[in-house]
């Protein structure tokens, strides 16, 4: 509470124009250690003053939140894992590191296409803090209005700086752009120069993350304020898996190859997998089932990797060849009938059409099979 009287303090003091106080205030906030954020009620949500709004829209430039370990779990390969142990290491031991003339601001850059889990590593990071996430909404941030930006920017970072926080700027490239893009050039290197002067002044104790779907878009004098740079890669096997074992959790269809399952989703980001399965789990859970069939989901998958591969199936002949032609040995004409609820010989005759004979002659000679007609 002490903490948060203090701030309001500080705000006071700012509104009678006493600002270089109401600063001083404010940095010795930031720097609080973090039993101090947790016992001011991080857990409870206690805010101080105002949220930031943005004039023109009147909606709010900052999301509030207060992730948990449970909830913001990510997988990441082992470098990258202990990269960001190191971060939060240096974070918990600024105060000792900068005595020691060691200290490095506490800022973070992570990067990655999207869908690979930057966000849920923010939430991760705060989590971990013990320290609420206030995350920048930079679609809001950047008005309409000329000018506000810039604004927009500095209420923000004043914002930040009164209670102990992770100041999260996600997906910060549309702030952060190299100056020269298309768009108004003035106002981008406006925004782009107060961005900057912000970082400038933030207390090095203050943690900022900053994620980017675009790297290499960023300005690199933004960039250079960043010390520590993680990679947020498209998963490899061995993580896919670990990311479909963790996803579909006690809902995994029986039988199912795991390692099957994470060499047939080559490609797919963390964000794809989270969206098959929960898909999968949602079909299991309206047919009543308490596990999600394995055609069922190996469809939802080979449809969302087309789609994200540029394919437009749009008829369902187009789904069929599509789903055959990516793992053929799941999706045997029978499979495929009973699937999209088609007479069999309509699947062989499709089927049979594009490619010749050969999987058809296979399929005959399954005996039994070919006078069943699935309806
Ligand atoms: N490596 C990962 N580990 C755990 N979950 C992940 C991972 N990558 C993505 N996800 C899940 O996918 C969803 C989208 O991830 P998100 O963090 O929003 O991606 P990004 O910000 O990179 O676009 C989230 O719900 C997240 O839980
Ligand atoms: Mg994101």
């Amino acid at each position: 509470m002490a903490t948060s009287y203090a701030g309001l303090l500080a705000d006071k003091l700012e509104s009678d124009g006493e600002k270089q106080q109401a600063r001083m205030i404010r940095e010795r906030l930031a720097r609080a250690p973090m039993a101090v954020a947790s016992a001011q009620g991080a857990g409870h949500g206690h805010m101080l003053g105002q949220m930031p709004t943005d004039n023109d829209s009147r909606l709010n430039t900052v999301d509030y939140s207060q992730p948990t370990l449970e909830t913001s779990e990510v997988l990441l390969p082992d470098a990258i894992q202990n990269r960001l142990l190191e971060f939060i290491q240096c974070v918990e031991h600024h105060d000792a590191l900068q005595r020691a003339g060691a200290a490095m601001p506490n800022r973070v850059l992570i990067y990655g296409p999207p869908g690979t889990g930057k966000t849920q590593t923010a939430r991760w990071i705060a989590a971990r803090l013990k320290l609420p996430l206030l995350t920048v909404r930079c679609d809001t941030l950047v008005s309409s209005l000329l000018g506000q930006t810039s604004r927009n920017l500095r209420r923000v970072f004043d914002y930040a700086q009164q209670l102990p926080c992770v100041l999260f700027l996600d997906e910060f490239d549309a702030l952060a752009g190299a100056r020269g893009n298309e768009r108004d050039i003035g106002e981008l290197q406006r925004v782009v120069i107060a961005l900057l002067q912000n970082m400038d002044a933030l207390p090095d104790s203050t943690v900022l993350v900053a994620s980017t779907n675009h790297e290499q878009l960023l300005d690199p004098a933004i960039d250079r304020r960043f010390p520590f740079h993680i990679p947020m890669p498209i998963p490899d096997t061995a993580l896919r898996e670990g990311l479909w074992r963790k996803l579909l959790g006690s809902y995994a269809p029986d039988e199912l190859d795991w390692k099957e399952l994470a060499s047939l989703s080559e490609g797919a980001t963390g964000a794809t997998i989270e969206h098959v399965s929960l898909d999968a789990k949602r079909s299991a859970v309206l047919a009543g089932q308490a596990r999600a069939q394995k055609l069922v989901l190996l469809r939802r998958l080979g449809l969302t990797l087309a789609l994200a591969k540029g394919e437009r199936l749009t008829t369902t002949e187009q789904e069929i060849r599509w789903l055959r032609a990516w793992a053929q040995s799941h999706f045997t004409f029978r499979a495929l009938a009973a699937l999209y609820d088609l007479p069999l010989r309509q699947v062989q005759n499709l089927l049979n059409e594009d490619k010749g004979s050969r999987d058809g002659i296979q399929e005959k000679a399954e005996p039994g099979k070919k006078k069943r007609q699935p309806k």
